[in-house]
């Protein structure tokens, strides 16, 4: 359902509240009058990745490890997307190229690559009759079963608590809703279930995926077959905690006018959605649109990856489906997307939650005058909007323009997002931050994996 407008307003009261509260100048009901909002808060955000982070969801893009020496699209990723799948790189035939003998290379340049530019990683994919090595295309059975076990759990043995999310079977359907054949499938009806539950032992930090084309259209026997496979594995305890819709609107796909339904029936069996794999024929500006709200109004719909960065870089590029062109541009779709995710209304368990602050938050603005030679700078920390399972700090740099801030995050809690900064991660709970020309106000989603209490932060000035 569609944030309405008293929602947003609740959410501002609550984000100013918050910074008010924790500025330390709420006295009386009356300030509540003279409330200003945090600079910033309700900014419009002007890159994609940002853009989502305010409603807690995230933007990715397929990065494809051969590119990362294009500098023109290393630019254009690390400042617009904050979440990556590596197009090929974790894919079967890539990390098991001879039978029991893995090779990471690739998977891992992407992987650190997205680390070291602040972004989060979607893990793509396990179980899938495309892209399998030779040696595995010719295997069926039970020697196959056992293969495909052993490769969940050495592949994800070695991305352990390093993933948001992995793809863990892709494409495993007809297009009437019954089961795809396929050597996998022929080693009996319950593989997938068995890749499931494979998963969540190899590695139980990270979100297992199911991911399709063709499931947009919810009255579609394909949507159904899915649909009623994750029913299933709800209902039985199978371990299923998201269903990727490639949403691919190119070959002569668009989206259905039921495209929400779809999102929102999948989200109502208790798992995230994603749009995973977006592009559109001709980047159509309303199309482009319409699959961005049809997420954003579905508080599950926890993020969107469109597949390439620019048209150039798209297996479909003679359709020209993605928000920059062959130069890098900003393609009208670009900003439509962008207007519809400043605009979104909450993310995943994002019910305006009650304005107070959870004791255990602590305010720790730090003034560290360091640098030999060089100035002085504070960084102070706000609340920004808070969810069952994460919560966003705004972080605003005084004192200097020149500077770097080094975040502690107390373990169990981990960084997931960060925007306007260049983002250095010397670990999972150290955070680097310098200017990326956004300015001195930026910010942090942090997972709280049970524990809210605020990060340390010190800055440093040259
Ligand atoms: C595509 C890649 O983009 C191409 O580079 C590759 O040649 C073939 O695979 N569904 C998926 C993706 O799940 O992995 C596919 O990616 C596109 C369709």
């Amino acid at each position: 359902m569609a944030e309405s407008s008293s929602d947003l307003r609740r959410r501002r009261w609550w984000r100013s509240t918050t910074t008010r509260v924790l500025a330390g100048v709420a006295t009386v009901a009356a300030t509540a009058t003279v409330l200003v909002t945090a600079p910033g808060a309700d900014a419009a955000a002007s890159t994609l990745g940002a853009a989502a982070a305010q409603s807690g969801r995230y933007f990715g893009t397929a990065i494809a490890a051969g590119r990362l020496s294009n500098s023109a699209y290393t630019t254009i990723a690390a400042r617009e997307f904050n979440m990556v799948t590596p197009e090929n790189e974790m894919k079967p035939d890539a990390t098991e190229p001879n039978q029991n003998q893995f090779n990471f290379s690739a998977g891992d340049q992407v992987y650190n690559w997205a680390v070291s530019h602040g972004s989060r990683v979607r893990g793509h994919t396990l179980a899938w009759h495309g892209q399998q090595p030779g040696w595995m295309q010719n295997m069926g059975g039970s020697a196959l079963r056992s293969a495909m076990i052993n490769h969940i759990q050495k592949v994800m043995g070695h991305y352990q608590g390093k993933l948001a999310y992995w793809d863990v079977v892709n494409e495993a359907f007809n297009e009437d809703g019954s089961r795809r054949q396929s050597n996998l499938q022929g080693t009996g009806n319950d593989w997938i279930e068995v890749a499931f539950k494979t998963a969540r032992a190899a590695d139980p930090s990270v979100k297992l995926c199911y991911n399709d084309y063709n499931i947009d259209n919810w009255s579609y026997g394909k949507t159904q077959g899915v649909y009623r496979m994750v029913q299933d594995f709800k209902s039985r305890g199978v371990p299923i905690d998201c269903v990727g819709l490639q949403a691919h609107f190119t070959g002569g796909s668009s989206v259905p006018g039921n495209f929400q339904q779809t999102i929102s029936s999948f989200a109502a069996l208790g798992v995230d959605v994603a749009l995973t794999e977006v592009d559109v024929t001709n980047s159509n500006t309303s199309q482009y649109s319409a699959l961005t709200q049809a997420c954003v109004n579905v508080a599950r719909c926890v993020g969107i990856t469109v597949w390439g960065v620019r048209d150039s870089d798209s297996w479909r590029s003679n359709e020209s489906p993605l928000l920059f062109d062959g130069n890098g541009n900003k393609k009208a779709a670009y900003n439509s997307v962008l207007n519809v995710l400043n605009s979104a209304g909450p993310g995943p368990t994002t019910t305006p939650t009650t304005p107070t602050t959870t004791p255990t938050d602590t305010t720790t603005p730090t003034t560290t005058p360091t640098t030999p030679g060089g100035g002085s700078c504070t960084a102070t920390l706000s609340a920004g909007q808070s969810w069952g399972d994460r919560y966003n700090l705004n972080v605003s740099v005084s004192g200097s323009s020149s500077w770097t801030v080094t975040m502690n995050v107390p373990s169990p809690e981990r960084i997931s997002t960060t925007w306007n900064i260049n983002a250095t991660w010397p670990s999972s709970q150290v955070l680097i931050a310098t200017p990326n020309g956004s300015g001195n106000n930026w910010g942090v989603t942090i997972m709280t994996n049970g524990n809210r209490t605020w990060p340390s932060v010190s800055c440093s000035a040259s």
